[in-house]
């Protein structure tokens, strides 16, 4: 990392680095954590880039004689937005930033497992300049992708324009399909479905991890209520959805304390009760 950071600083004009300061933030922040670790006792580990042992970089066009459809697909994702055909981009942008130096791998003739990195096995390329998401992975309440049970691309497409699987339009919509692969029931239809749920599923959780229970957000009914408030006239009153909840709100969360348990929609009730 260090040798890489020394090289794209070389070879380009700072004023050119604007857009990338995210990347040299995440190069000089891993930078400082090996530059403490020794007199620090600093639990977060220190992320390693892909190796290759005895391999270097050859860039995206190499790649694109065996992978023409991924390399042709690239350009679309917010990855390539700071790759150039240059040789200092190579290791910090291009394919090999996520499976690292490929020249072995070509060499080879390619193949699986063969002088390459896979990030669809194993996360840690991304964790490489998405620190903070290890962090997010370790919160009290979390994805078990560190745990290897699933993995970056369950919800996110590394190579397309489909960073998030949920281009322009009806992005939304398929965000939250790709939730419905494994969450089936709160994702099926309703006969009284909550309006609630138009927005997303991140509208109440945290997607990668969070402290409070369930993932969400929020942990107490502010939750809820930051949709469902409603002008008070009088303050002793709680108003919700027309109804006075003064005496309910005490009694525990909106969905907990037997109230609207079916908060993703309901078959028997428009009040999301079972
Ligand atoms: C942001 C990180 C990232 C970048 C940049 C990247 N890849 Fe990938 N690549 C991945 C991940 C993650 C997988 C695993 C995909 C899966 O399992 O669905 C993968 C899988 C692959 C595979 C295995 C086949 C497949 O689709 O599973 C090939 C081949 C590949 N990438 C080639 C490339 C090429 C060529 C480029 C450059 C044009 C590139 N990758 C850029 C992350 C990346
Ligand atoms: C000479 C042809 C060739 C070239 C050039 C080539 N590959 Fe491959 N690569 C293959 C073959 C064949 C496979 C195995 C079949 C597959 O997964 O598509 C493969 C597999 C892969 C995989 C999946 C590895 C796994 O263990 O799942 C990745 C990732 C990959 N290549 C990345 C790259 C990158 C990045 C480059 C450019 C630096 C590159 N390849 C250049 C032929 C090539
Ligand atoms: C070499 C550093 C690097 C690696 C490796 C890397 N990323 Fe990124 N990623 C970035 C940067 C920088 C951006 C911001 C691009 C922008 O906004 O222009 C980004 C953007 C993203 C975004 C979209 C964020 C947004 O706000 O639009 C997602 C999602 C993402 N990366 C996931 C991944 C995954 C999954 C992997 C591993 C397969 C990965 N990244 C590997 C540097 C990296
Ligand atoms: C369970 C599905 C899921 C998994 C697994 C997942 N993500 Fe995400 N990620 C999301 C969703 C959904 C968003 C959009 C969040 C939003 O809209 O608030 C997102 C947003 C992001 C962003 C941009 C916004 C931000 O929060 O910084 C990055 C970067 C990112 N993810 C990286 C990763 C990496 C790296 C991994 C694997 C280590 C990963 N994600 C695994 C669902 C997931
Ligand atoms: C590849 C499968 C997969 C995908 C895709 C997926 N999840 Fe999960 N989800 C899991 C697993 C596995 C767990 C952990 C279950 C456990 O520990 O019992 C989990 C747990 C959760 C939990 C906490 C459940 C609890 O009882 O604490 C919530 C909330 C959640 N996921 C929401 C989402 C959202 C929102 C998305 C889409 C952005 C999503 N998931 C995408 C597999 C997936
Ligand atoms: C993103 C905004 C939003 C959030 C957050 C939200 N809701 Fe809703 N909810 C709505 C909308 C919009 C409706 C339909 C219009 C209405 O009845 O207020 C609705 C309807 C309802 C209804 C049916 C009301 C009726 O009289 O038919 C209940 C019950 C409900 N929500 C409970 C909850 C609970 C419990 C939570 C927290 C877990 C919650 N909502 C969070 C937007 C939201
Ligand atoms: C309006 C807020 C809201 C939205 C939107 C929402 N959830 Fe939830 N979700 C909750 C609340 C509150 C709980 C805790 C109550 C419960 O256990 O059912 C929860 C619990 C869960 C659980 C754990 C269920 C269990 O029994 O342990 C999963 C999984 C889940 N949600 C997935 C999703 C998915 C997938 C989406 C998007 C399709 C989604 N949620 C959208 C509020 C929401």
């Amino acid at each position: 990392m260090k040798h890489r950071l020394k090289t794209i600083m070389h070879s380009s004009r700072l004023k050119d680095w604007a857009p990338f300061s995210f990347l040299i933030a995440c190069a000089i922040s891993t930078l400082l954590l090996l530059s403490s670790s020794s007199c620090s006792s600093t639990t977060r580990s220190v992320v390693v880039p892909p190796q290759v042992e005895g391999a270097h970089y050859v860039g995206n066009q190499k790649c694109e004689d065996c992978h023409a459809e991924i390399t042709r697909q690239f350009p679309g994702s917010v990855h390539s937005r700071f790759f150039k055909e240059d040789e200092s981009y190579h290791g910090v942008s291009g394919c090999e930033s996520c499976h690292g130096a490929g020249s072995k791998h070509i060499q080879a003739g390619g193949g699986k497992n063969v002088f390459i990195h896979n990030p669809g096995k194993d996360p840690q390329p991304c964790l490489e300049c998405h620190q903070e998401k290890h962090a997010e992975f370790s919160l009290p309440q979390h994805h078990p992708v560190l745990e290897g049970q699933m993995n970056c691309v369950d919800c996110h497409d590394p190579h397309g324009r489909d960073i998030f699987k949920q281009p322009g339009g009806l992005g939304l919509a398929r965000q939250d399909q790709q939730c419905a692969q494994c969450h089936r029931e709160q994702t099926r239809s309703f006969v009284f479905v909550h309006e609630g749920m138009q927005d997303g599923c991140t509208t109440c959780h945290q997607p990668h991890g969070s402290i409070h229970d369930k993932m969400l957000t929020q942990r107490d009914s502010n939750l809820c209520l930051r949709c469902h408030s409603q002008m008070q006239f009088d303050p002793s009153q709680v108003l919700v959805g027309k109804v006075d909840h003064s005496a309910f709100l005490s009694m525990g969360t909106c969905w907990t304390a037997g109230c609207h348990t079916a908060v993703h929609g309901s078959m028997v009730n428009p009040r999301l009760l079972y």
